[in-house]
């Protein structure tokens, strides 16, 4: 099925293969159908990398990571879908902490580090009427990448710790960190949703946000498990977003 084999690791449940290249690991992962939980797919070069909406995920050959893992997660109703994308960033903030603690979730699910992006989570769902039946997780996160083209305000752990990382190991433990925050959401979902919350950029801090009437000052209330925004602005009015109909200014 794959070409260009070069790994192939099993870690408890977690599987991890990696293939030289393709146009997008989770474009991949939705078609091959015979792809288990817990099977992650690893690429050194995405052609067609795709970012959230419409945007693309920019990652130079072998700098990075760019991969999938594939959950199944029946027993998530669809109406909390955004569970998922809690304990996916929590996954991916308890692997940095050691070394990066300034780690940072800004909503929906981007990793941030002092204002800057250094992971993005592209979730896509497969659904019933009253379940999620198959979740494709992608991830890229900037690892020895020190110039970015296109991408709006990267950085990578390198231009954080001055460090050069060996990707597949840096992958491993990654990827073996959000199956474990995934497993931990199906035992216990508030306690995702509390870290979740503990970890969010603008909880408990004032920032500016630009909607479709213009600037405003606030803070994030909270976030609800089908990813809708609630925002408490300066003149206490609740204001409450999906992606893409607020921003965060000078962020
Ligand atoms: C974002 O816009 O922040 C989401 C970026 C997600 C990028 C990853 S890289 C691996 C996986 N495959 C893709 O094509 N995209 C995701």
């Amino acid at each position: 099925m794959f070409w260009a084999k070069t790994i192939s690791i099993m870690k408890n449940d977690l599987q991890i293969e990696s293939i030289a290249s393709v146009p997008s690991t989770n474009a991949y992962a939705k078609v091959d159908r015979t792809l288990k939980e817990g099977f992650v797919l690893l690429t050194d070069e995405q052609t067609q990398g795709k970012g959230m909406g419409t945007n693309q995920w920019e990652s130079n050959k072998g700098k990075n990571i760019t991969g999938s893992i594939i959950f199944n997660p029946q027993t998530i109703e669809p109406s909390h879908a955004f569970l998922l994308s809690m304990a996916v960033s929590i996954g991916i903030i308890n692997f940095l902490k050691p070394f990066v603690p300034q780690a940072i979730i800004k909503w929906p699910n981007d990793i941030y580090v002092e204002n800057k992006k250094l992971a993005g989570i592209l979730i896509e769902n497969e659904f019933t009427a009253n379940s999620i039946t198959r979740t494709i997780v992608g991830i890229g996160l900037n690892v020895n990448q020190k110039k970015f083209m296109h991408a709006p305000n990267p950085i990578s752990l390198t231009m954080l710790t001055g460090k050069t990382y060996q990707t597949k190991e840096v992958a491993q433990a990654l990827f073996t960190s959000v199956y474990n925050s995934y497993h931990e959401l199906k035992q216990d979902p508030e306690t995702i949703y509390s870290e979740y919350h503990e970890q969010l950029l603008g909880i408990n801090t004032q920032l500016t946000f630009c909607d479709k009437t213009g600037s405003f000052e606030g803070k994030i209330e909270q976030v609800d498990t089908d990813g809708m925004l609630t925002i408490l602005d300066n003149q206490n009015r609740v204001r409450t977003y999906y992606f893409k109909e607020v921003e965060f200014k000078n962020l």
